[in-house]
């Protein structure tokens, strides 16, 4: 028997037109052709003040967090900004329980105008990821803005380079996690029962 996993999309950049949410595009619809249903959740949406005041009774942050609740599989994506993620995503990450990850499966996205601070997503958002007590944190995608044009429509689409990273990541997304069994782990063995081999 296979889980149906609930993903989530979370959209950490503060702007409107954003590259960092192209790569979500991109995963969206390489996730809806593999037959995926996806939620999305676009930080900028919320109010910024119960964000800024931390007020987790907001019935839009309730519904937020709630979203993140029934996820069992988050791509999350951000911009860099000064060597990190963004600050609204730190916000809404600090709303979150202190094991609002367990169990899921993360797939961390970044962009930065350069290659210079690719290792934000580890040495910055990974351990978050992990205080928050993710099950999996999948290696992340970092591109640079000149790997993210705009298209003639105003969107930003992922050039090659990237598109095939992020096809990558979908495809260890769907073999590694969307076919785990129903139990997350083995039945325990009594000691009893271990056969050694010498
Ligand atoms: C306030 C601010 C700080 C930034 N800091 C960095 C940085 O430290 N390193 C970097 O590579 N790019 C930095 N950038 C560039 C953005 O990370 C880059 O343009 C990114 O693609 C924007 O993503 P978005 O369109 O999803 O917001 C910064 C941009 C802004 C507005």
């Amino acid at each position: 028997m296979t889980v149906q996993p609930s993903v989530l999309l979370i959209a950490g950049s503060p702007s409107e037109q954003s590259r960092s949410s192209g790569l979500l595009d991109w995963v969206s619809q390489r996730l809806t052709q593999h037959g995926q249903t996806v939620d999305r959740l676009h930080i900028r949406e919320l109010p910024a003040a119960a964000l800024l005041l931390a007020d987790w009774k907001h019935p839009a942050l309730v519904r937020a967090i709630e979203q993140v609740a029934r996820a069992t599989v988050i791509v999350v994506a951000t911009p860099v900004y000064k060597a990190a993620y963004s600050g609204v995503l730190k916000v809404f990450l600090d709303l979150l329980p202190q094991t609002a990850l367990k169990g899921k499966t993360l797939l961390p996205l970044a962009t930065g105008g350069s290659p210079h601070h690719m290792l934000a997503l580890d040495y910055a958002l990974r351990p978050v990821l992990q205080s928050l007590s993710a099950r999996h944190i999948l290696p992340g995608v970092y591109a640079t803005d000149s790997q993210v044009p705009q298209s003639s429509g105003g969107a930003y689409e992922p050039g090659a380079d990237i598109s095939t990273r992020l096809d990558e990541a979908v495809s260890t997304l769907m073999t590694e996690t969307f076919r785990l069994p129903a139990t997350t782990g083995f039945e325990p063995v009594a000691f009893s029962r271990v056969r050694c081999s010498v």
